[in-house]
């Protein structure tokens, strides 16, 4: 393999180029990126820059970071618009052609967007949005209202109370952030949320946004009429799988890749995208988070440069920062799973609590105990009886 080419320079893309030559290859590497300029680290994103106690520069410095001494090509503006996978053949936005001995797909993906956009409407996805929606707050808007309590809902919705701002947070379902942390720890951020200001509407979506020339309220499915003068809309992503239609990759909410992140012969994807067998938990996984994408994208740029590799099998893991909690996640975690308290309080907004499935502990959740967070990501490498998990906080199992 002497050349490799790597879609999407955001962080899985970068990852992977690091994968590679931290395996020890030293052929070219192309890195293109439909961008203009380079894709900036994401958290401080929906936090510091929204916030305005981070530059949005000192947001792309990670990244710029990133590329020293990993020797590529970097090709910016330009987006890849088909490729045939048997061939390894691209074909990109400034009508040029490119075969690769190996290809990263890391294009990511895009955010969902409220139908009937207006001015004043924005969704959270890149350095421009984050700004954009930074200077709207610089305005000092009477209320924003937040559509979603996922993770882009939650933390602008923190961000914008720091900043003084009225919020009201609708969700469709029952409780927030349910689709990576289901059952009653949604119940904590609801109670977090409210505590601090913000009307949260659980368990009703948007019906229509409303206004003429710009956003001035929105109106719910059970009629509520809600004032606005911003809106953002935090309601999930698209894999950016569009220019891969076609290519003989098999694509299924994303693109599917087997136990090594191989999605073809010389292909591996990573990231946002990437959908994969986890031999541990027996099912396919699409993981949308920061951690992910540096190691499912070290992962496949090692693996496609050195041939085999052990499956790719991690414990997920993510934080999200709202308000004074810090909240970090570990673990796979599903709807009907037991959570209990077994060290601190909600109350208190410290606290470790533990998922039970049948007999195993199979995830934990910890609120400003980093350090319990770290013990457990590791003891959730190996299957981890719900007794153990138990014993480790001194709690018997009732
Ligand atoms: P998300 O999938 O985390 O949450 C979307 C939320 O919107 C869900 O709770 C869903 O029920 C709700 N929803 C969907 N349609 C709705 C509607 N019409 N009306 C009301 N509610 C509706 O996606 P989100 O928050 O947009 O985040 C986008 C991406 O950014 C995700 O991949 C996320 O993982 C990532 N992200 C991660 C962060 C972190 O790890 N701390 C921080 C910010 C973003």
């Amino acid at each position: 393999m002497r050349h490799v080419i790597v879609i999407g320079a955001s962080l899985a893309g970068l990852a992977a180029v690091d994968g590679m030559r931290r395996s020890g290859f030293d052929g070219r590497i192309t890195v293109v990126d439909s961008a203009d300029s380079l894709p900036p680290d994401r958290p401080p994103l929906s936090k510091q820059v929204l916030g305005g106690t981070m530059s949005p520069e000192s947001a792309t410095q990670p990244m710029a970071a990133r590329l020293d001494d990993l020797d590529i090509e970097l090709c910016l503006g330009i987006g890849a618009t088909s490729l045939d996978a048997a061939s390894r053949r691209i074909a990109l936005s400034d009508g040029s052609t490119i075969v690769a001995d190996g290809l990263v797909i890391a294009t990511g993906a895009t955010p969902r967007t409220l139908p009937g956009a207006l001015p004043g409407v924005f969704t959270l996805r890149t350095l421009e949005d984050s700004v954009a929606i930074a200077a709207e707050l610089d305005l000092e808007p009477q209320r924003v209202v937040v559509v979603g309590a996922g993770f882009i809902g939650a933390e602008v919705a923190a961000t914008c109370r720091s900043r003084g701002v009225e919020v009201t947070i609708v969700e469709a379902q029952d409780r927030p952030m349910q689709r990576v942390m289901p059952g009653s720890i949604g119940d904590f951020i609801t109670t977090l949320h409210r505590d601090e200001g913000v009307d949260v509407r659980l368990g009703v979506g948007i019906s229509s946004l409303l206004g003429s020339s710009r956003v001035a309220g929105v109106k719910l499915t059970d009629g509520t009429v809600i004032d606005a003068d911003l809106v953002v809309a935090g309601i999930g992503v698209t894999p950016a799988t569009g220019w891969l239609e076609g290519s003989g990759l098999e694509l299924g909410d994303g693109v599917v890749c087997d136990e090594t992140m191989l999605a073809a012969p010389g292909v591996v994807a990573a990231g946002d995208l990437a959908r994969w067998p986890h031999r541990r938990y027996g099912e396919h996984l699409r993981i949308e988070q920061w951690d992910n994408a540096i190691e499912q994208g070290g992962y496949a740029g090692r693996r496609l440069v050195s041939g085999s590799a052990e499956p790719f099998a991690p414990v997920p893991w993510f934080w999200t920062d709202q308000y004074d909690c810090k909240l970090q996640l570990a673990g796979r975690v599903a709807p009907g799973d037991e959570v209990r308290v077994v060290d601190g309080s909600t109350a208190e907004r410290r606290f470790v609590a533990l998922f039970r499935r049948d007999a195993h502990c199979i995830g934990a959740v910890a609120v400003n105990r980093a350090r319990h967070a770290v013990q457990m990501r590791a003891k959730l490498s190996e299957p981890l009886l719900w007794a153990d998990a138990l014993a480790h906080f001194g709690v018997d199992d009732r």
